[in-house]
C-alpha cells in the first residue's frame, strides 16, 4: 500500500509520497514540494537527502553492512578479483567465464596510453601531487580519444578504456616523477599484477610478482570499488548531470577524492601516525587534540558520515594487513601505533559518545606501505579502486528516467536590494 507523510504548513496539509527502497529504507518524495507549498528544504552536507534511486551499492551504517549489487563485500573480498567486481558493478551481475575472458581481452587491448601524453607527464613539476596529475590527465583523455558516433559503443569503449588506462597512467606518473623509464603493460599479467609490474619493474631489475601481494591489492581495490553517494561519486553524478563526457565527470571525482576528509585521508593517516609515533605520549596528545573543540585537528581514518559502527572495510583490511606483514616477514612500527591509537580511542568516552570508529582509510595505508606504494600515491590507489563505482553510478544516472540536471536551491541571506554607488562617491 502506498505510504504518505503529511506536512502541515500555513494552515494547509500536504501529503507527500513515501518511497520505500528494497532494504526497507524510507524517503519522503519532495519532488513537488516547492510547486505545492513554495517551500524548499535545507540540509547542509545532504545528510538527510537522497539524490537518486540506485541499484548499485547498499550500505547500512548502523549494522556495518556493505553490499555491491546485493553481494556482501566480505564475500567479494574473499573470493572475487577486482576485475570481476568491476564487471559486477558496471554491468549489474557477475560475469560468465566467457564474459570475463572477453572483458580481460578488452582491458588488455585498451591498456596503452597515447605516446604523446608522456610529454605532459614530463612537464609537470617533479613535486606535483599525483592526484592533481591524474585528474588533469583523465580530463585530457577526451582530446586523445574523441567521441564515438554510436552511444552504446561510446559508453562501452570509454568505460573499458578508462578502467584499463587509469592503471597505466598512475604507474606512468610514478615512473616519470622518479625519472625512470616507463614500463608498459604486459598481456600475460592480470590487472593487479600488471599494475605492480608497471610500478616496480625496471630494465635492470625485473619485479618479482608475489601472489600474496597481488591478492592483497585485489582486496584493497575491491573494498574501495564503490560506496554509494559519497563525496566523489556525488561529484561524478553532479558534473555528469550536465551531460559532460565520462572523462570529465571522472576527473571531477578524482579531484573530490583528493580531499583529506575523503580519499586523501589514507595519506593523512600515515602522516598522522608517523607524527604521533615520533612524540612522547603521542597517542594521548592526539586524542586530547581531537577532543578539543578549539583545535581543528581530527583523528584521520576515524569517523564516517554513514557508519556509526566499525566500518566493515576497515575490519577486513585490518586482517589483511596482519596476514600480509606476517607472510612478508615485515614489521611496521606504524601498525603498532595504529593499534594503540584505535584501542585508546575506542575506550575514550568522547569517541564512544560520538560513535567514532576506524574507517576504510585507517589500515589501508599500512597495507599499501607493505606493498611498496609511496605515500603520495595512496589516494591514487583509492581512485583506481573507486573507478568502477564512479562509472557504474554515472551509467546509472544516464539511464535514469528521473535523471535531470543537478541544480540545488539555496536560502539567500545576503543584502536585500540596494543601489550601486559610483566609485567617486564611496
Ligand atoms: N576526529 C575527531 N573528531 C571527529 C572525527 C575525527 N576523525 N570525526 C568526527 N568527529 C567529531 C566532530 O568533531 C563532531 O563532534 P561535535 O559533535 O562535538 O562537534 C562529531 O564527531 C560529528 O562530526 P561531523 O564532522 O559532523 O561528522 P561528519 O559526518 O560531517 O564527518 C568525516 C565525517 C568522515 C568527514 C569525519 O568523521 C572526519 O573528518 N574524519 C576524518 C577524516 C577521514 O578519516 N575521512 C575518511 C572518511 S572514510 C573514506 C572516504 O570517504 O573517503
Amino acid at each position: 500500500m502506498e505510504e504518505f507523510a503529511t506536512l502541515s504548513y500555513g494552515g494547509r496539509e500536504v501529503r507527500l509520497p513515501v518511497i520505500v527502497g528494497s532494504e526497507g529504507e524510507r524517503a519522503i518524495d519532495i519532488t513537488r514540494l516547492r510547486e505545492r507549498t513554495g517551500l524548499i528544504t535545507h540540509d547542509p552536507g545532504f545528510a538527510n537527502t537522497g539524490c537518486c534511486r540506485s541499484a548499485i551499492t547498499f550500505v547500512d551504517g548502523e549494522r556495518g553492512v556493505l553490499r555491491y549489487r546485493g553481494i556482501p563485500v566480505e564475500e567479494l573480498a574473499a573470493h572475487s578479483t577486482f576485475k570481476e567486481t568491476a564487471f559486477l558493478l558496471v554491468h549489474g551481475r557477475l560475469p560468465s567465464p566467457r564474459e570475463l575472458t572477453r572483458f580481460s581481452v578488452l582491458l588488455n587491448d585498451h591498456s596503452l596510453v597515447h605516446e604523446d601524453m608522456k610529454i605532459f607527464y614530463q612537464n609537470f613539476p617533479r613535486s606535483s601531487h599525483p592526484m592533481g596529475i591524474l585528474s588533469s590527465m583523465v580530463n585530457a583523455l577526451r582530446s586523445f580519444y574523441p567521441e564515438l558516433q554510436n552511444l552504446e559503443e561510446e559508453v562501452n569503449v570509454t568505460v573499458t578504456r578508462l578502467l584499463s588506462k587509469v592503471r597505466t597512467m598512475a604507474a606512468m606518473s610514478y615512473k616519470i616523477s622518479r625519472g625512470h623509464t616507463v614500463v608498459y603493460p604486459r598481456p600475460d599479467l592480470t590487472y593487479c599484477a600488471n599494475f605492480l609490474n608497471m610500478m616496480f619493474s625496471t630494465p635492470v631489475r625485473p619485479y618479482e610478482i608475489d601472489p600474496e601481494v597481488v591478492r592483497a591489492l585485489n582486496v584493497f581495490l575491491i573494498l574501495h570499488a564503490d560506496h554509494e553517494q559519497n563525496c566523489s561519486t556525488a561529484a561524478v553524478r553532479l558534473v555528469g548531470s550536465a551531460r559532460v563526457n565520462l572523462y570529465a565527470a571522472i576527473s571531477s571525482g578524482i579531484a573530490a577524492l583528493w580531499g583529506p576528509l575523503h580519499g586523501g585521508a589514507n595519506q593523512a593517516v600515515i602522516e598522522m601516525l608517523a607524527a604521533i609515533r615520533g612524540e612522547a605520549g603521542g597517542v594521548r596528545k592526539a586524542l586530547a587534540r581531537a577532543r578539543d573543540p578549539a583545535d581543528p585537528f581530527r583523528l584521520m581514518g576515524f569517523g564516517h558520515r554513514v557508519y556509526k559502527t566499525y566500518d566493515p572495510r576497515a575490519k577486513i583490511l585490518k586482517e589483511v594487513v596482519h596476514g600480509l606483514l606476517d607472510r612478508l616477514r615485515l614489521e611496521d612500527p606504524l601498525l603498532d601505533c595504529a593499534r594503540e591509537l584505535e584501542e585508546a580511542a575506542l575506550q575514550d568516552p568522547w569517541f564512544v559518545e560520538r560513535r567514532l570508529y576506524p574507517n576504510v582509510d585507517f589500515y589501508s595505508g599500512i597495507l599499501l606501505r607493505a606493498i611498496g606504494i609511496p605515500t603520495n600515491m595512496f589516494t591514487v590507489l583509492f581512485a583506481i579502486g573507486r573507478l568502477p563505482g564512479w562509472i557504474a553510478q554515472w551509467k546509472e544516472s544516464l539511464e535514469d528516467p528521473e535523471g535531470r540536471l543537478w541544480r540545488p536551491r539555496q536560502i539567500y541571506v545576503g543584502p536585500t536590494e540596494r543601489r550601486y554607488v559610483p566609485i567617486e562617491a564611496r
